[in-house]
């Protein structure tokens, strides 16, 4: 249960994004219709500007308007719609990303409108259905707001989208559009859980909000508590947990195609609810309320599952979120302890902060168990990760090049950035532990792959990536389709990758 002094109203909800009121309805039309409240042209720096805007490049250009990826501009207007102009960079720069976040950005300059009209300008070769989720895809992540726990939310949302586009490709793009609202509302999902405060989801709530929605996603679902977890032998997730006034849990999930299964991928997704560092506390600094997203491996693992059987996923998902949060208390996990893994490693607690790891041994022996044509696990692991790659990039590690490639795809196809880094065998002597198997604490350098060489001890040789999203969990800024806050890395890059997975051997 959530902490009764936190008086959350009956009515809040740490899913916003799935309420019905929150669908924005997308059409293809190859004329605006006349109630929009804003109407945005996107325009590149060279090709021809629409004729319908009337404007031609000169005038653009004493505005100061150029073109430029990211470049806005609103036209004033005596009548009709507001009219924006939004920058689409170079005719023959055309990609999935640049569409993307033309679209994001035109979301962006017309904030304060719910009836948006966009024409698009080049599209390239991209194929229309994926430009339809692409639009869909930038103005839906975009227009994002956080905005439960506020009285006043000052947002305007979003009501309706017409993109204009040739008669021929109406079709396409509406059943892109489909697509992407299926895609950003998992997006979204993953942010809300990550925003929503840690007295609001808990590991408890977590695991009930995803026993009721299962069923709507054609989800099968288990909570596991602490006495099932003890039954199960999970000792990493457990440990972690000994500090915390909240009960632990572990959920296990799994999609089943309708038709014939072509491969079965596992997932394992971190669930710390609040990292406090436990009784290696962290020291006090006002960046640690982040610390409440600290679950946004489980959200984005969760997310995706939600998108499966809407998409046509022919690939059985199974996956399990590790929850608990990691407090310091009397009960509290201590340095020196040592934690019995569900497969009978024993592991030696150096530090209590590096938690995340101890939760991932037990779910990815429990993935290994069901013996899947590969495993994926995504995790706040590291400060590391973030410290060698910033927070546009995540850290991906893996045993095996085939499943690498397969999520580097699927991250080109999402705009969700990755950059792999080597597992270097060479590290691993500084996990040894002089009373148990493993420690859970590397040296002072290469923290990120100390950390995914601790993981690698789990996952029985099967093939096996691993993102490690500390970085990436969230955005300072409004940047194109992230806006700021938790950004739902992964949500987008794991359905990709499910519905785009081949078996390896
Ligand atoms: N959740 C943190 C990692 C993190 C840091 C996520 C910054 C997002 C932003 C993780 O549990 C942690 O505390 N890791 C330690 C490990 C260390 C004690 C080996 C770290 O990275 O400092
Ligand atoms: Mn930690
Ligand atoms: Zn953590």
């Amino acid at each position: 249960m959530a902490s009764t002094y936190l008086l959350i109203p009956d009515d809040f909800t740490p899913a916003p994004s799935l309420l019905p009121e929150r669908i924005v309805g997308f059409e293809a039309v190859t004329g605006f219709s006349s109630d929009l409240g804003a109407v945005a042209y996107a325009v590149t720096t060279d090709g021809g500007v629409a004729a319908a805007l009337g404007l031609d490049r000169d005038a653009l250009a004493r505005a100061g308007f150029e073109g430029k990826p990211g470049q806005t501009l609103a036209v004033p207007t005596a009548e009709g719609p507001a009219v924006y102009v939004v920058g689409a960079g170079a005719e023959a720069d055309v990609t999935t990303d640049s569409l993307r976040d033309v679209a994001a950005n035109v979301a962006r300059a017309a904030a304060t409108h719910a009836r948006i009209g966009m024409s698009l300008g080049p599209l390239g070769d991209v194929d229309r259905e994926t430009v339809g989720q692409l639009v869909a895809e930038g103005m839906l992540l975009a227009r994002y707001r956080f905005s439960e726990l506020k009285t006043d939310p000052k947002v305007t949302p979003l009501d309706a989208v017409e993109v204009l586009v040739g008669a021929a490709d109406v079709s396409a793009v509406t059943d892109g559009f489909a697509r992407g609202v299926i895609t950003a509302r998992s997006a979204n999902l993953a942010r809300d859980l990550a925003n929503t405060p840690p007295g609001h989801l808990t590991a408890t709530v977590f695991a009930d909000l995803a026993l009721s929605l299962a069923e709507d996603f054609g989800l099968e679902v288990e909570a596991f508590d602490k006495q099932q977890l003890f039954e199960l032998g999970c000792g990493g997730l457990l440990g972690v947990n000994a500090g915390s006034a909240e009960e632990p849990r572990m959920i296990k999930l799994r999609y089943t195609p309708a038709g014939e299964s072509t491969g079965h991928l596992a997932m394992v997704g971190k669930g710390i609810m609040y990292d406090s560092g436990g009784i290696s506390l962290k020291p006090s600094d006002p960046m640690h309320l982040a610390m409440k997203m600290d679950m946004g491996g489980a959200a984005a693992v969760f997310a995706a599952l939600t998108a499966l059987r809407d998409l046509g996923c022919t690939t059985t998902v199974t996956a399990f979120l590790m929850c608990t949060d990691n407090m310091p208390s009397g009960s509290a996990y201590k340095l020196g302890d040592v934690l019995t893994i569900r497969n009978g490693m024993t592991v030696e607690v150096k530090n209590t902060d590096a938690e995340g790891r101890l939760v991932m041994s037990d779910g990815l022996v429990l993935a290994t168990e069901e013996e899947p044509d590969a495993v994926v696990d995504i995790a706040t692991l590291t400060g590391a990760a973030l410290v060698s790659l910033g927070a546009a990039t995540a850290a991906l590690f893996g045993n095996d090049q085939a499943i690498i490639d397969q999520a580097k795809a699927a991250s080109a196809a999402t705009d969700e950035q990755v950059w792999q880094l080597p597992l270097e065998k060479k590290y691993r002597k500084q996990l040894d532990s002089d009373v148990a198997d493993i420690s859970n604490l590397g040296g002072p350098y290469a923290g990120a792959t100390t950390a995914a060489l601790f993981l690698n001890e789990f996952v029985g040789g099967l093939p096996w990536a691993h993102l490690d999203i500390a970085g990436t969990m969230q955005s300072e800024t409004d940047d194109s389709w992230r806006s700021k806050g938790a950004t739902g890395f992964g949500a987008r890059l794991l359905i990709e990758l499910a519905l785009a997975f081949e078996k390896i051997r």
